[in-house]
C-alpha cells in the first residue's frame, strides 16, 4: 500500500521575520517569508515592533504559504512552530496562532528548536548529497555563533559557542558605525567586493578551546572608526570598501581558527554551515577551498535556507512527525530554549 504523503506547516517567528513553509515529507513546496522593515530605522531589532509586525503578518504569510503550495488548510497533517530561542513577544505570536490552528484543525502540532533548525535545513530534500553523521555544524546568525557536534538528528553537543557577542551581531553593529542600515551583513558582503586586501590588519582574540569573542573585536573596530574621523571626517565615505573587507575578513577568520581546531581534535571533516552569516560570500569561497584543500566535506545551505526561515522549521517538523514527537497544547515558548 502507497503511504500517503504528510503536508507539514512550519511557522518561524523567533526575531524580526514572519515565516510560513509548506512541506510534503522533506520537500518544500512553498517558503515565505515577511520581512521586517520598521527596525531599519532604529539600527537593531525592536522587540515590541517586532511582536506587532508579526500579528500583523502571520495570517497573510500562512495565506500565501498554502495558496504557493496548492493546498488547504485541512489537507495539513501537522503544524511545526519555533518554540524558542528568541524573542519571547515574538515567539508568543507564531506558538499561539500554531497551537490555535492545530486545535481547530484537529492535528498534531511539533515544537522546534530554532538553532536545531538552521543545522538540519541541510536535509531538506533538493537532490543534493546530504551530510552523514557525525559532522559538524557552525551556526552563525545574529543571535549565536556555535560549533556543534551533530551525532544524529536530535542527539547535537555544541563543544564552542561565543563567550559574548554573535558573529552576525559583530556584523551589524561594525556597520552601524560605518552609517549602513540594518542588518548590515549583507551590505558588508557586497562593499567588501570592491576591495582586495585586508588594510586594517584588526586583533585576532585568543580564547580558549572551540569558544570563540566578537565584544573586544567590535569595540576595537568601533574606537579605531571614531578615533579615524575624528582626524579626516571623510575617512568612513574615502575607505568603505577597504573598511568593509577587513572588518569581514576578521569575523570570519576568528570563526575559521576554530572550526579548524575543531575538525584537528575531533578529526570530523564533515561541516555544515547555518544562520543568516553563512550566506556571506567570503566564508563560502573560503570552506570551498578549504575542503578542496583538505578533503573536508563542506555543506552550504542555499540561500534562502540561510537566514531565518520557515522551511527549516519544517524539516524539523517532518522528522519529528515520523518519530510521532507531538507537542502538548501547553508547551510554553522560551526565549533561551537550550539545544
Ligand atoms: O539567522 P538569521 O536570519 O537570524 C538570527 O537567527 O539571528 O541571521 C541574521 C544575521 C544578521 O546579523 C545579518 O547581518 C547576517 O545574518 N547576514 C549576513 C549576511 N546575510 C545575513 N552576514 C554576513 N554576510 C551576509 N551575506
Ligand atoms: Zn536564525
Amino acid at each position: 500500500m502507497l503511504q500517503k504523503p504528510c503536508y507539514i506547516l512550519g511557522i518561524e517567528s523567533s526575531c524580526d521575520d514572519t515565516a510560513a513553509a509548506i512541506l510534503k515529507d522533506d520537500f518544500v513546496l512553498s517558503n515565505i517569508v515577511a520581512n521586517q522593515q520598521v527596525h531599519m530605522a532604529y539600527g537593531g531589532v525592536v522587540p515590541e515592533l517586532a511582536s506587532r509586525e508579526h500579528q500583523k503578518n502571520i495570517i497573510p504569510v500562512v495565506n500565501e504559504a498554502l495558496k504557493k503550495a496548492k493546498i488547504k488548510k485541512e489537507e495539513l497533517s501537522a503544524i511545526a512552530f519555533t518554540r524558542g530561542p528568541g524573542l519571547l513577544g515574538s515567539l508568543l505570536v507564531g506558538s499561539s496562532f500554531a497551537k490555535s490552528l492545530s486545535m481547530g484543525l484537529k492535528i498534531p502540532l511539533i515544537e522546534v528548536n530554532h538553532l536545531q533548525s538552521h543545522i538540519l535545513a541541510h536535509f531538506i530534500e533538493d537532490k543534493s548529497e546530504k551530510p552523514n553523521f557525525p559532522f559538524l555544524g557552525i551556526t552563525l546568525s545574529g543571535g549565536h555563533t556555535q560549533i556543534v557536534l551533530v551525532n544524529d538528528y536530535f542527539n547535537m553537543e555544541i563543544i564552542g559557542t561565543t563567550i559574548d557577542d554573535a558573529i552576525g551581531e559583530a556584523f551589524d553593529k561594525c556597520g552601524k558605525t560605518l552609517g549602513l542600515n540594518y542588518p548590515a551583513g549583507p551590505e558588508i558582503d557586497r562593499l567588501s567586493k570592491k576591495s582586495t586586501e585586508n588594510t586594517y590588519q584588526f586583533p585576532i582574540p585568543n580564547v580558549k578551546g572551540f569558544d570563540v569573542s566578537y565584544s573586544g573585536f567590535k569595540t576595537s573596530v568601533i574606537n579605531f572608526i571614531n578615533k579615524s574621523i575624528k582626524n579626516d571626517d571623510k575617512f568612513i565615505k574615502n575607505n568603505l570598501p577597504n573598511l568593509c573587507f577587513s572588518i569581514q575578513y576578521t569575523l570570519i577568520e576568528i570563526i575559521l581558527k576554530k572550526i579548524k581546531l575543531a575538525v584537528k581534535e575531533t578529526k570530523i571533516t564533515t561541516i555544515a554551515i547555518g544562520g543568516g552569516v553563512s550566506a556571506n560570500s567570503h566564508l563560502r569561497m573560503i570552506l570551498k577551498n578549504l575542503a578542496i584543500e583538505h578533503n573536508w566535506k563542506v555543506f552550504m545551505p542555499k540561500l534562502e535556507y540561510t537566514t531565518d526561515n520557515a522551511a527549516m522549521i519544517g524539516i524539523v517538523g517532518y522528522l519529528k512527525y515520523l518519530k510521532k514527537d507531538f507537542s502538548d497544547l501547553a508547551v510554553d515558548s522560551k526565549a533561551r530554549l537550550k539545544m
